[in-house]
């Protein structure tokens, strides 16, 4: 069977930050360390007064081309993924057509192009998309250009201002790719929910604290569907597990309902039982509230022992560095923690050919997926080629009253004038309005 997967990456940040404990955290009068320890969140990208999700995905998408040294002729779909869109009709992908057509000879009219709304799980839809095109055979030869790009912009005082970012990852999907091979075994957890939308209005409607509850409950029954199909989860069977990450914390309680679920049964549950007791079952309660209990406890001393911490510093934590300085890219956010942890692979000289990655995405609304990843024999010099840090510490810092303009600026409904905080250089940026309301954008050399 051809192997089918993500053969390159590459990223673009908005290129200003907000410093949270530093300069957000004062105006709100909350304790920095709400957002160092609690989100588990330093920064949070934004785009300057020239950048949107345009301009990042299309810019993600030719640092890749030019880095691959790929032309408009190699790309037979270019999927767009995201929950910023500005129109609905025309998708995000025919922009980032028009703007890599001002750079390159030859054009994408051979390519199909289209745009996933799922909330932030679209990304891993596209992915899919791109998977299931290349496994029917009709690609073509071509591979895929998937590019997941959001502006996560909360109402100024929703709790989820603290949450924010924006930028772009642009995958190229391929068979033999020099990435990760992608699993053909899925599972989902899919259920209509209102935890998280946006009817028809640019900042979303959102409750926080349930959307906590449904990305757990999700997530619980996509990782059992994936078992149906895949066969029992153990931890050690997963270098990293990189999960969507809407602010680290998110992550901090999906990995131990996670580790609790993946050691029942196994030796590990018999030896921690001699140190925390055993897992509680629900046929050793009577009463539904005395299990909730039960296992509330055993979940706090699970995630105190020895045998988790390591298990989470070894397989989650990596996954979370890019976020913590970004915060949260929306359909990005996944595709951010993979190639976080193997970056961490690649800074440790682990020899992770052949190893696995379980993916856990999600997208509010809600719909939670599972699938398995391995990856290839020349993932080092791919992640060794791809530009993170120098691209986070270029970004402007904003103080409070810069933000609140960048805020405003961003805002459909206010729109207002903004001089730019950085200068741009090779890349594209928006450039006004047409005569059909549509947005207009140039590159720079
Ligand atoms: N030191 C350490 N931790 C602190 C702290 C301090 N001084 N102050 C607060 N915290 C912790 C809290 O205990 C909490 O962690 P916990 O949930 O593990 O208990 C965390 O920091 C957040 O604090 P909280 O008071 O719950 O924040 P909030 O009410 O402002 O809202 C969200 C947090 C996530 C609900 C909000 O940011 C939100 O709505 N985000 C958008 C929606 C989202 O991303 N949902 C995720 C699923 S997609």
């Amino acid at each position: 069977m051809t192997a089918v997967g993500i053969d390159a990456v590459e990223i673009w940040t908005g290129k200003l930050k907000l410093d949270l404990p530093g300069t957000f955290a004062p105006e709100k009068g909350d304790d920095p360390e709400k957002y160092t320890k609690g989100l588990g969140l330093n920064n949070s990208s934004f785009p300057d007064a020239y950048e949107d999700i345009v301009t990042m995905g299309a810019n993600a998408a030719h640092r890749l081309m030019e880095r691959k040294g790929l032309s408009p002729d190699d790309i037979g779909r270019i999927d767009v993924a995201t929950e910023s869109a500005f129109d609905n009709s025309k998708p995000v992908s025919t922009y980032v057509a028009g703007c890599l057509e001002q750079v390159y000879d030859g054009d994408f009219h051979h390519a199909n192009k289209g745009e996933r709304k799922f909330a932030c799980i679209a990304g891993t839809q596209s992915l899919d998309d791109a998977y299931n095109w290349i496994k029917a055979g009709r690609n073509r030869g071509r591979g895929a250009l998937v590019i997941a790009t959001d502006t996560a912009l909360y109402a100024r005082g929703d709790a989820g201002e603290a949450t924010q970012g924006a930028g772009a990852v642009a995958m190229y999907v391929t068979e033999d790719p020099d990435l990760v091979e992608l699993s053909t075994h899925q599972g989902y957890g899919s259920a209509d929910e209102t935890d998280f939308l946006k009817p028809n209005q640019q900042f979303p409607s959102v409750d926080g604290k349930r959307s906590i509850q449904v990305y757990l409950a999700r997530m619980r029954e996509a990782l059992e569907d994936f078992e149906s199909v895949a066969g029992a989860s153990h931890p050690d069977q997963y270098e990293y597990i990189p999960f969507h990450t809407p602010f680290p914390g998110m992550v901090r309680k999906a990995a131990v309902l996670g580790y609790r679920h993946m050691i029942r049964g196994t030796p590990i549950e018999e030896e921690l039982a001699a140190e925390i007791g055993e897992l509680p079952r629900p046929e050793g309660f009577a009463e539904d509230e005395d299990y909730q209990e039960a296992i509330r406890e055993y979940m706090d001393a699970l995630s105190d022992t020895d045998a988790y911490r390591e298990w989470y510093a070894e397989a989650i934590e990596p996954t979370l560095s890019v976020s913590r300085e970004v915060g949260n890219w929306y359909t990005g956010s996944v595709h951010l923690a993979r190639l976080s942890a193997l970056r961490d692979a690649a800074e440790k000289g682990t020899d992770m050919a052949g190893k696995k990655l379980l993916v856990g995405s999600y997208g509010s609304g809600a719909q939670a997926e599972i699938h398995a990843e391995t990856v290839a024999d020349e993932w080092d010099e791919e992640i060794e080629a791809i530009d993170v840090e120098s691209q986070l510490d270029r970004r402007y810092d904003l103080s409070f009253e810069e933000y609140e303009e960048v805020h405003d600026r961003h805002n459909h409904e206010k729109q207002t004038e903004l001089e730019p905080f950085t200068t741009p250089d090779g890349e594209f940026v928006f450039d006004g309005w047409g005569r059909m309301n549509e947005r207009k954008y140039t590159y720079v050399e």
